[in-house]
């Protein structure tokens, strides 16, 4: 897409037809900056008319350990100021990890199984880190794994730091759904903008599927969509054949 502002709106294209589609989708979720803007768009969407999510369900990727809804950098307080108190979804068919847990072990094993009992996730939207990670599976995670407490790598905590008044009390530890349940989703969305994410999508796109890049995962994925800026895509070999098959889609493959 020429900018970010296009391929943000790409991106709420794609989930808003899902919701038009399928009234009671499964949405995977996601934070970080990337989608703010997307979320905007839903809400605006949701403002005219357009999309109702009252029968939506939503699975966010993850969320800090440690800290509660009512701290201003947890993934909770993120979608409620972000996306969910601007449309009509129903706070009780919001999930997030609990970051608040007591049993760790046992609240990820409940969310597994949440998502299973919801139908599965339809449609999961994704970020990258600029170290390869999806939700906060970094560089390493088990391609199989399964949703569970992660460290932060040294690099994606200091990417986070910027959401915490005061970064040397930011948690290290997170609880992430897993790559295995991610490639669950029967479809996925990645969002990238901005020249910070050029090397690491030329990467997880192009180069090796491999656990040291975990977003290159995604190539394995029967239905994933990898929406890109200019910048972010300015290193991809093959960006030509990928416009062409763009500009070439046929109208029912449209958005
Ligand atoms: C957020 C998440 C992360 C982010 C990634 C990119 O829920 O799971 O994987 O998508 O860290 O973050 P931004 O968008 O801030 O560059």
């Amino acid at each position: 897409m020429p900018t970010a502002a296009d391929a943000r709106l790409e991106v709420a294209r794609l989930i808003g037809r899902q919701v038009q589609r399928k009234p009671d989708s499964v949405l995977g979720l996601a934070t970080g900056s990337t989608p703010v803007g997307v979320y905007a768009l839903l809400a605006e969407m949701h403002a005219r008319g357009e999309l109702d999510f009252s029968r939506v369900t939503s699975f966010n990727l993850d969320e800090y350990v440690g800290i509660g809804p009512e701290h201003p950098a947890s993934y909770r307080y993120y979608m409620d100021e972000n996306l969910f108190r601007r449309i009509n979804i129903r706070r009780e068919n919001t999930y997030l990890p609990d970051g608040m847990t007591a049993d760790i072990p046992g609240h990820c094993a409940a969310y597994e199984e949440a998502i299973r009992r919801a139908g599965g996730i339809d449609l999961q939207l994704l970020g990258v880190g600029g170290n390869g990670h999806i939700a906060f599976n970094e560089p390493g995670s088990s391609l199989a794994s399964r949703t569970r407490l992660k460290t932060l790598a040294p690099q994606t905590a200091a990417d986070n730091a910027r959401f915490f008044p005061d970064p040397t009390k930011m948690p290290l530890h997170v609880i992430t759904m897993g790559v295995g349940t991610v490639m669950e989703a029967r479809q996925c969305v990645l969002l990238a903008t901005g020249a910070n994410k050029t090397d690491i999508v030329a990467r997880f796109v192009e180069g090796p599927v491999s656990a040291f890049v975990p977003a290159s995962v995604l190539q394995l994925h029967p239905n994933a969509v990898i929406v890109l800026d200019e910048a972010a895509a300015a290193k991809l070999v093959n960006s030509e054949y990928y416009r062409w098959v763009y500009d070439h889609k046929p109208a029912w493959q449209r958005v």
